[in-house]
């Protein structure tokens, strides 16, 4: 695996030869990660990753600086996974001056994710477009554990016209059906007893919406109390269009039903679509 942090170095190493899967990434990689780089490597012949904690994306109230850094291990396991080139700017690299032109997503981005971490989904994509200009892939793989941020990159691959394939690569799940995230360490042995919870009741929406219900807000309330009485604290659960997460008034079209609730300290996310 050939690593570089310097723009023009990744840009010869990469020339003009093959098809190239990018998987961007802030590193501190779990299997969630590497699954994305398995599933890249069937959309192409060269499968370039990227590490780079990005402070755009976070706001003031998130610690941009305790962010876990662990770049050797990230190595490791991305050189197992056989990813061919890492790219891994400083931030020297890849903002030598302050980032004054931003991509600014529609009102989306205001909601849900967006509600508790305002300017997140700016930050998310410009840095997106800019690595994507950098690495110049043919197709890019984002994980649908993070749904609102990959609608929110499709959508601005689309409108911008960019020459992208946008894949979406599957959650991984434990075998109890809690989502793989690094926050997941961060639960108490009986916090991680409680969490596939989250998982279950979405699938039990997933069965009323397929069963015929229609009245949405109501199935959003009642688990938003189910999880609430058994010590969570919920953000939201929502039936939104996968397309573009609006509101959904019907089983017409394809429907996502989305997550975020906290359980103790850590506020875990999930989704299912439908
Ligand atoms: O999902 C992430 O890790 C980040 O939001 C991304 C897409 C790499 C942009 O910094």
């Amino acid at each position: 695996m050939q690593i570089h942090s310097s723009i023009p170095e990744l840009r010869s190493t990469l020339g003009s030869r093959g098809r190239i899967v990018f998987v961007p990434t802030m590193g501190n990689l779990h299997e969630g990660h590497i699954s994305l780089m398995r599933q890249a490597r069937e959309h192409g012949d060269r499968v370039v990753a990227s590490i780079f904690v990005n402070r755009l994306q976070f706001g003031p109230n998130e610690d941009f600086d305790k962010y876990p850094r662990t770049f050797e291990d990230d190595c490791e396991k991305l050189r197992a996974a056989g990813v061919d080139v890492l790219f891994a700017p400083t931030e020297r690299d890849l903002y030598p001056e302050p980032q004054q032109y931003l991509v600014d997503p529609p009102e989306i981005q205001n909601q849900l994710e967006g509600e508790v971490r305002p300017g997140h989904f700016r930050g998310v994509s410009t840095v997106v477009l800019k690595l994507f200009n950098i690495v110049q892939p043919q197709v890019a793989v984002f994980g649908k554990k993070d749904y609102q941020q990959l609608m929110v990159l499709r959508n601005m691959t689309r409108q911008l016209a960019l020459p992208i394939d946008i894949v979406g690569g599957e959650t991984v799940r434990a075998a109890d059906g809690l989502a793989l995230s690094s926050r997941n360490s961060y639960l108490s042995s009986s916090e991680r007893a409680e969490a596939p919870r989250l998982n279950r009741l979405l699938n039990r929406i997933r069965e009323a919406v397929l069963g015929g219900e229609t009245d949405f807000v109501k199935l959003e309330r009642a688990t938003a109390v189910e999880l609430d009485n058994h010590g969570w604290k919920t953000d939201y659960i929502a039936v939104r269009r996968q397309s573009d997460l609006q509101v959904a008034r019907g089983a017409n079209v394809p429907l996502v039903v989305l997550a975020a609730s906290r359980l103790g300290a850590p506020r875990l996310i999930d989704n299912i679509e439908i």
